[in-house]
């Protein structure tokens, strides 16, 4: 195809290091993979960058929680997030962190830039500060009683209840959610990013087409209102940057976080030697940067980071993509339903190439959010690409392989091929749009046709017919170059498949090689491409999704690690009676080398108990004192006599046993409970 190759940049929005990827993430990584794989099918010189986003305050207290050095946990994460985007077959070019020094000289050179310019504002404000901790507090970091509706617990800077939005400062009794202590305020100098100097670009680059349409209006939204100029800002102690020239001042997580998609790329071109930087970022680039982002970060990839990369005299993005939030059986992820499905859980039980495929199916160019139904997930699936697509090759393969030496006749009429061929432009314009779900509803219409093809001419009963075998080799020719054309222009989506369909037919994929001839081409043994979907492991991965949770609420500690017994319910507890007893007399049992012989006073009424407690304590030291006993333990027959219950006492035996004696004021007979 005669088109001229373009230079593309994509990426997908940083995931933040301090938590697993779920399917909710996993939306976007897919939809850009997919993106990115479609241009690179098409021949184009197309990089796909990201990073983890390792800066912030949850980042600094998350790896505080844990003990661990905020560089050690980050480490940790990103093996993490490597190794579910590499399972689930997302090809990034290149995948680095925030916290690099890529980054970090970046990030120094557009901030000394814009203020070089005049673009950074010096202000003192004031804000609460946590004094136990001696750290300013994020607004997400206080919590209190909304000033608006008075309902407690919220955070500090919207109420969950009245929907309320305020500044921490104007909470009714507001509380640090770090330590508990009350803050207090306090004054510090922040530097701003003055936004709007950057009104007129920014409504320039709005008004340019790129932007989605829901975007766009969103943008005209903030334009209305005002911008605002951005705090850049954060003390000390914070995980971070430190600001040149400012000791002790850190760069706001969300200043170097986009910078990282820059910090990403230089990372490859230093890696890969022959790779430009300046081709892609200098003000006058020709090449195209796009970003994938969710709906719920627009406003700092739309305003802030075009205006700095104005500011700073880099070029802006070609366009900012955002896409809308996934939904589970119809609501929002939950932890307790199983329904907040971790990447690991998934790729645990199913096979990615699913996931993919449903997303790919349900997604359009649109902000719209979008619902993993798990029943029609499994459905559909099985459906369209094991009953439909796979099924293609599985029927005709092996006659091709037994009859007729392994080889493709040549083509007598290519009407069908040639028709499937035709929609080549259009399945193309709906990947390059990110019309997906279109993308899949043409190609899954064309594969209709080819299953309604095979099912007619019927090559299982041609081949049993003597005179009529030119024409099932012609069938079976007809339905594997079918295939062959779906599956490529399925490729973007189905990578692990495709690779196997390569295998299979013993040639590569793509774009260009739509049209190829294969007359006499010899095709491999055809195996089993892809499992239904199997219901249990669907239902296995929502258990399992439940479970994770139950052992993270966890607390971990000796007991947590070495658990003595199963937890019981409080019938289970109050089936024991525990009565405080007094030692009214205790005394050597001849023979017996561990035992006490014990007459409890329980209130009136007198037990003999044998406590094997002879190492730790002289009977003359026992009489007369209080100790708890369990009153109920049926009777047991000892050589000595009968032992009607049993005294409590702790420790791991020998000298080292301390029996249980209740404060001051007990009475012999009280129940314990
Ligand atoms: N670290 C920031 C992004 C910085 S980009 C310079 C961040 N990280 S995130 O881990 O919270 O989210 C990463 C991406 O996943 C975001 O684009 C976010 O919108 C997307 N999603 C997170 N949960 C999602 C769903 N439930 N559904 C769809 N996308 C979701 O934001
Ligand atoms: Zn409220």
């Amino acid at each position: 195809m005669a088109n001229t190759q373009r230079k593309i940049l994509v990426t997908s929005a940083l995931p933040y290091a301090n938590g697993p990827i779920h399917l909710g993430h996993m939306l976007e990584y897919i939809q850009t993979d997919i993106w990115s794989r479609y241009q690179k099918l098409r021949g184009h010189e197309c990089y796909y960058i990201c990073a983890d986003d390792a800066h912030g305050t949850p980042i600094m207290l998350k790896a505080q929680q844990l003990g661990m050095a905020p560089e050690e946990m980050i480490a940790q994460v990103a093996v993490e997030h490597q190794q579910d985007f590499a399972d689930f077959n997302i090809a990034f070019d290149n995948y680095h962190s925030t916290h690099s020094d890529e980054n970090r000289e970046l990030a120094s050179q557009i901030y000394l830039a814009l203020r070089e310019k005049g673009h950074i504002k010096t202000r003192t404000i004031s804000q609460l500060f946590d004094p136990e901790k001696s750290m300013f507090l994020p607004d997400r970091f206080v919590k209190g009683t909304c000033p608006k509706c008075k309902s407690e617990d919220q955070y500090g800077d919207n109420c969950e209840v009245c929907g309320a939005t305020y500044s921490p400062t104007e909470m009714i009794n507001p509380k640090s959610a770090v330590s508990g202590a009350t803050p207090v305020m306090k004054d510090t100098e922040h530097f701003f990013f003055d936004l709007p100097a950057f009104e007129g670009m920014l409504k320039e680059w709005t008004h340019s087409g790129a932007l989605q349409s829901e975007m766009a209006n969103k943008l005209n939204e903030w334009f209305e209102q005002g911008l605002q100029q951005w705090d850049i800002t954060r003390d000390a102690p914070y995980f971070g940057f430190e600001i040149p020239d400012a000791p002790g001042k850190f760069f706001y997580v969300w200043l170097d976080a986009p910078v990282g998609y820059m910090g990403s790329f230089k990372n490859l071109c230093d890696k890969r030697g022959n790779l430009d930087f300046n081709e892609f970022w200098a003000k006058d680039s020709t090449a195209e940067v796009y970003h994938f982002i969710g709906k719920d970060i627009v406003y700092f990839h739309s305003l802030f980071w075009p205006a700095m990369l104005h500011g700073a005299d880099f070029r802006q993005p070609t366009s900012v993509y955002a896409h809308g939030y996934v939904t589970v059986n119809g609501a929002k992820m939950s932890k307790s339903k199983g329904t907040f499905i971790k990447a690991r859980t998934y790729l645990d039980n199913l096979d990615p190439e699913y996931l993919r495929y449903y997303y790919a199916a349900k997604l359009s160019s649109r902000i719209d959010d979008l619902d993993l139904n798990l029943e029609d997930f499994a459905q559909r699936v099985n459906s369209d690409l094991v009953g439909k697509l796979v099924n293609l090759a599985s029927r005709t393969a092996g006659f091709v392989t037994k009859r007729f030496d392994a080889k493709l006749a040549r083509l007598e009429d290519t009407t069908l091929v040639d028709s499937f061929l035709a929609k080549q432009e259009q399945i193309a314009e709906f990947y390059e749009t990110r019309e997906y779900g279109k993308a899949m509803r043409e190609i899954m219409a064309l594969a209709d046709i080819a299953n309604a093809y095979v099912a007619d001419a019927a090559p299982w009963q041609l081949v049993k017919q003597e005179d009529k075998q030119e024409e099932a080799h012609q069938v079976c020719t007809v339905a594997l170059n079918l295939f062959r054309i779906l599956v490529t222009y399925l490729k973007p989506v189905l990578p692990r498949l495709s690779s196997d369909v390569e295998a299979f037919m013993q040639l590569e994929l793509t774009w260009d090689n739509l049209g190829m001839d294969l007359t006499g081409h010899e095709i491999a043994t055809f195996k089993a491409m892809m499992q239904r979907v199997d219901m249990d492991k669907v239902a296995a991965m929502v258990e399992a999704s439940k479970e994770n949770l139950q052992a993270e609420q966890k607390p971990t500690g000796p007991l947590a690690d070495d658990p003595i017994s199963e937890t019981i319910n409080f019938d289970d507890f109050a089936k024991i009676d525990l009565r405080i007893a007094r030692i009214a007399k205790a005394e050597h049992v001849p023979e017996a080398n561990k035992l006490l012989k014990l007459q409890l006073d329980i209130g009136g009424e007198t037990r003999q108990v044998f406590a094997g407690i002879k190492s730790a304590y002289a009977p003359e030291d026992l009489e007369g004192k209080l100790t708890v006993m369990v009153a109920n333990l049926a009777p047991r027959k000892m050589r000595f006599g009968l032992s009607e219950g049993m005294v409590l006492a702790a420790g791991p035996g020998g000298k080292d046993l301390w029996i249980l004696e209740p404060h001051e004021g007990a009475q012999p007979g009280m129940r314990v409970k």
